[in-house]
């Protein structure tokens, strides 16, 4: 069965930052800058991504594009069959893991879509906002019937094939989602006292900044760039030879980057405009379906067509972004059921999509029915999320920059970054100093306080 590649350079650039911009550019990245320092929170965080993220993104490219493989099987190819093989199976593994539970909150993102378009938030007091969630994920049945729906969506545009499914589905999704941030943003900075919104979020306070900024910094670049499991390395198998990889990775990241920084735009100036403190504001669902429906109410008028249109439009965003990193994920399995067990598509698709449709109506249900299923005092769907956050992508991390900088041909890494000769790589030797002595330590360190083990420092 012959292999699809992605039809254009643009195709492929759009569709692997459709992997990396989800939930992380919005529901964490804003809210980190502006608690620890603004500017000079992203400063660091530009520093993580040249110097880690880059060279981390552009050998998985490499990996993928030279083996033409799912990431198991490009693992085993470039590594010779050695027991590095299993750096890519354990990426497969933790890809199915995080799908898992993001696709419950990218059900969550339509609801929200939802409530916001039928004008469900008019008149709604603020201390009920919170009660509105917790009864929803709650509630046995809604939440699993948007999941289903999520899933589905999602099933469909994998069957469709690389080309006319996760390509196609990027270039209408990806202009879309940058319309809808542009304009969102140019709303809520038009706000009045919105300038403080926006001096919180840009007036650098390096008073703030810890080394738990900067551990933070570098666990938000990895997550938020998709690095650490292959994801982009299923993508890469499918450019071909002509794409060049560093300065796809450039422009992924710098697409993630400016909508993270956008979504900040959109939040706080908001925030700041109804006169709530951003520290109470909460992070992730707290702040994502707890705070800013009432933040967009209170600010554009409450039942007012500008805040039925505006939060309608945040929580699509939401669901796009969320939906072309679900995307990402399903299709690392796919990829890996399909090659490695020779099924067609649509059977090896169908499989993973059964499987995210069991687990992940588990993970919904651990709100709701299921909430005292209890392990290591966390419900199912923290479990997923902390096992995965915490230790598979940081190991998985440390393990790729690893492979890269020191067991992988050098001749090979230079060959496939410069297209065999028709690129310059003036960056080659910084890059892979940076594989090799800067990222394993760094991603170590990020990965022992992931564990737990500096909380003794932090008290
Ligand atoms: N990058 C996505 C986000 O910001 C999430 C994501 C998709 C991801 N694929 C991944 C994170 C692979 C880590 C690894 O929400």
């Amino acid at each position: 069965m012959e292999r699809e590649n992605f039809g254009s350079k643009l195709g492929a650039v759009l569709a692997a930052a459709g992997s990396a911009v989800g939930l992380g550019n919005v529901w964490r990245f804003p809210i980190e800058t502006g608690q620890n320092g603004g500017a000079a929170f992203i400063i660091i965080y530009i520093l993580c991504i040249l110097l880690l993220g880059l060279p981390i993104m552009i050998s998985e490219f490499l990996i993928g594009r030279h083996t033409h493989a799912n990431t198991a099987g490009a693992f085993r190819i470039i590594s010779n069959g050695s027991p590095w093989k299993w750096v890519g199976r354990m990426g497969v593994f933790s890809g199915w893991f995080i799908l898992c539970y993001y696709v419950v909150v990218g059900a969550w993102t339509m609801h929200y879509t939802f409530l916001s378009a039928t004008n469900a938030f008019d008149d709604v007091p603020a201390q009920q906002y919170e009660d509105i969630f917790n009864n929803f994920v709650a509630n046995p049945w809604l939440p699993t019937l948007w999941l289903f729906l999520f899933i589905g969506v999602i099933h469909f545009v994998i069957t469709q094939g690389v080309r006319s499914g996760i390509e196609k589905s990027a270039k209408l999704m990806m202009p879309t989602l940058f319309i809808i941030t542009i304009f969102l943003a140019i709303c809520s900075v038009s706000l009045p006292g919105a300038s403080r919104g926006i001096e919180f979020l840009l007036k650098p306070d390096w008073s703030k900044v810890t080394s738990t900024t900067v551990l933070d910094a570098m666990g938000q670049a990895f997550y938020s760039l998709s690095l650490a499991m292959g994801c982009l390395c299923t993508y890469a198998s499918y450019f071909d030879k002509k794409t060049p990889l560093a300065k796809s990775a450039v422009n992924v990241a710098t697409i993630d980057t400016l909508i993270a920084i956008m979504a900040g735009f959109i939040i706080f100036p908001s925030v700041f405009n109804i006169g709530m403190n951003p520290n109470d504001v909460g992070v992730g669902a707290g702040l994502t379906f707890v705070s800013l429906p009432n933040v967009f109410q209170q600010a554009l008028g409450d039942g007012s067509i500008l805040a039925v249109i505006f939060s309608t439009l945040f929580y699509f965003l939401l669901f796009v972004a969320a939906l072309t990193s679900a995307i990402s994920l399903h299709e690392v399995a796919t990829a890996y059921v399909t090659e490695e067990f020779k099924m067609s598509r649509k059977k090896g698709a169908t499989l993973v999509t059964v499987t995210i449709l069991v687990l992940g109506t588990l993970c919904s249900l651990s709100f709701g029915p299921l909430s005292n299923v209890k392990l290591f005092d966390r419900n199912i769907f923290s479990l997923f999320d902390d096992f995965s956050g915490r230790f598979l992508l940081p190991l998985g991390g440390m393990l790729i920059s690893i492979f890269a900088g020191w067991i992988l041909d050098r001749k090979l890494y230079h060959d496939e970054i410069s297209n065999n000769g028709d690129l310059k790589a003036p960056y080659f030797k910084l890059l892979v100093a940076s594989l090799r002595y800067i990222a394993p330590f760094a991603i170590g360190l990020v990965f022992l306080d992931q564990l737990g083990m500096f909380d003794f420092i932090k008290k």
